[in-house]
């Protein structure tokens, strides 16, 4: 592990973590743009229109055949960088996680203030009455999800074409621009306005763990290409 990163961890006393889809291929979910990811594989609709609000409106049987198969695993684990970030948390190190992923992993190893910018896959709501449904109401539905009102049950899933939530973002904005640390990781920085949080970032070092290059390498002062829960893993809190 690079002694760099455990450095600037020492050091510093507010971190914010960003992440995305990399931070959970370890536990076995799998990303959206790597080779193996969601985005190479084939559908009759790319999964970016499948995940979109029009297509949610009018082809909402077909979307939910989609989001049941491939945005809901039951069964992953939180791997080792979820757990570091957690305890790092726990230890007064971490404010907060600032994610793009859906799958509540984080609240899993135990990380409390979590903001999730694309919301998540255990909060589903009634549109029609606004009745709450747990993840696996929606996961033993079977065509589209109803509430007993005969609304359609909607997961609090930010699709395309939607907006994120306003407190989220002001809660992300914040601890992101009160940070003394900024660890990036496990996204590509491909879909805004998520990337364009980094830009928010006043302190001085940005450490980018990430397998792969991203469009906002240049602005890490620290870059590692390993994956991500070995990494973290390794980091003595
Ligand atoms: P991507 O799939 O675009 O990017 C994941 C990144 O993580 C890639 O650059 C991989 O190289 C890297 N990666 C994968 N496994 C890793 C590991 N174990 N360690 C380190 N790096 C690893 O996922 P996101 O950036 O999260 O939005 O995608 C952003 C948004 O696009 C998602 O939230 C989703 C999607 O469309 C919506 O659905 C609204």
């Amino acid at each position: 592990m690079p002694g760099d990163l455990q450095q600037l961890v020492d050091q510093a006393r507010h971190i914010v973590f960003f992440g995305g889809a990399g931070v959970s291929t370890e536990s076995g979910i799998p990303d959206f743009r790597s080779v193996d990811g969601l985005y190479h594989q084939q559908y009759d609709y790319p999964p970016e229109v499948i995940l979109s609000h029009s297509f949610f409106i009018r082809h909402t049987e077909e979307f939910f055949r989609f989001y049941r198969a491939k945005m809901l695993c039951p069964d992953a684990q939180p791997n080792a960088a979820h757990n570091k970030l957690a305890e790092m948390e726990k230890k007064g190190k971490l404010s907060a996680v600032v994610t793009q992923n859906i799958d509540g992993l984080h609240q899993a190893a135990g990380s409390r203030h979590v903001c999730e910018l694309h919301g998540s896959v255990k909060r589903n709501h009634c549109i029609r009455c606004g009745r709450f449904y747990s993840e696996d109401f929606v996961r033993n539905s079977t065509s589209v999800p109803h509430c007993t009102c005969g609304g359609i049950v909607k997961p609090d899933v930010v699709l395309y074409e939607e907006s994120l939530d306003e407190e989220v973002i002001s809660d992300a904005v914040r601890e992101i621009s009160r940070a003394d640390l900024l660890i990036v990781g496990g996204t590509s920085l491909s879909v805004y306005p998520a990337a364009g949080f980094l830009d928010l970032y006043r302190g001085n070092e940005l450490v980018l763990i990430n397998k792969t290059e991203t469009p906002k390498d240049h602005m890490a002062t620290l870059i590692i290409r390993q994956s991500i829960g070995h990494v973290l893993g390794q980091l003595h809190i």
